[in-house]
């Protein structure tokens, strides 16, 4: 039986797909390619369809017949870009799950691996988050992601879906060198595209109540990330499933400044930053609290902090932007 990966041309993906593959199993992409990239599913075979498109349907169901389980990853993830356009973020994250689900349940394909975010806790006042406390996401984007949970939920309590839901930290870092992250969205991208364009890294904000000012957060390898997907699937297959929410992180935290001083290091380049405003909606601290999945999963993050710095510099020189030293 195969697995069906949605977003399996993605960032995260891909990763997910290649490890899924080198693990001897079978897999369909589903994947419309708007950031996507066809070259990174290998063997895998890919059907190209927006799950949001209810006309997509019957594709949909084609695709998922012969799966025994599906890994949903294909969202929008912008944070700033869902405060913009609510609407579509919910119509494409909810509206991508609802049909998602609706095609499952015509196939009889009853497990499902969901990709949901540590954005669902939105500003917690813990140091460490662990997955009972009340969800408050603070923008669309983590409401939808909510949203998403609550459907798995209601599905297993309708017809029997085996779901589970794996919260995000800050996924960072390339497995492989060819699946390094494309967008530049996120901390260390940022810091290596302003290194590329000849101009010092931003730090956005050092008067937050930390040790050195700078925000602390949770940063996974997105190698891990994609580990971890395997241990849900084994998790499903089991008799006994008592939580359906995990943390995917590595329960330790760095501070923009560490995260920026390792790429310095690392590179060799000289990273001296240059010190912005705040960005509105940043947490100070948002690190996860690990202990459910190590306990549940017997799975752990492998790689530290260098790990993702090293993995993503290689990744980042193998590509377009290059930096000459
Ligand atoms: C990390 C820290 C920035 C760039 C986001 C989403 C979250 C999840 C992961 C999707 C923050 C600071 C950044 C820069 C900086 N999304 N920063 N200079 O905001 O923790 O999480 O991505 O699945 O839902 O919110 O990640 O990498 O953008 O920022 O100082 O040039 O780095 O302010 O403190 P974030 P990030």
């Amino acid at each position: 039986m195969a697995i069906c990966v949605t977003g399996g041309a993605g960032y995260i993906g891909a990763h997910v797909v290649r490890l899924l593959a080198r693990a001897g199993h079978e897999v369909v992409v589903v994947d419309d390619l708007s950031y996507g990239d066809a070259g990174r599913v290998g063997a895998a075979e890919l059907v190209q369809l927006e799950l949001a498109d209810t006309a997509e349907l019957p594709r949909l169901q084609a695709a998922l017949d012969g799966c025994e389980a599906v890994v949903h990853i294909a969202a929008r993830k912008q944070v700033g870009e869902s405060v913009e356009r609510p609407a579509w973020y919910y119509q494409q994250n909810i509206g991508g799950m609802a049909n998602l689900l609706l095609a499952m349940q015509a196939q009889g394909v009853d497990q499902l691996v969901f990709s949901s975010s540590a954005a669902v806790y939105g500003q917690p006042s813990v140091d460490r988050v662990e997955e009972d406390i009340a969800p408050q996401p603070i923008n669309p984007y983590g409401e939808s992601k909510l949203v998403g949970e609550w459907m798995v939920r209601d599905a297993a309590r309708a017809w029997g879906l085996r779901g589970v839901n794996l919260r995000y930290f800050n996924v960072a870092g390339a497995g492989w060198e060819d699946l390094g992250d494309p967008a530049v969205l996120n901390l260390i991208p940022m810091v290596l595209q302003r290194l590329f364009e000849g101009r010092r890294p931003a730090v956005f904000g050092d008067d937050y109540p930390t040790e050195d000012g700078t925000c602390l957060r949770d940063y996974v390898h997105v190698a891990d990330v994609a580990s971890a997907h395997i241990a849900a699937l084994d998790y499903l297959a089991r008799a006994e499933r008592p939580f359906d929410a995990f943390n995917i992180g590595t329960g330790r935290s760095h501070s923009v400044r560490q995260v920026i001083e390792t790429i310095g290091r690392v590179t060799g380049l000289d990273v001296a930053p240059e010190i912005l405003a705040r960005r509105p909606g940043d947490p100070a601290v948002l690190v996860g609290d690990v202990s459910r999945i190590e306990q549940v999963f017997g799975w752990k993050a492998e790689h530290g902090l260098d790990s993702i710095v090293e993995s993503s510099w290689r990744a980042w020189q193998a590509g377009p932007k290059r930096i000459e030293l």
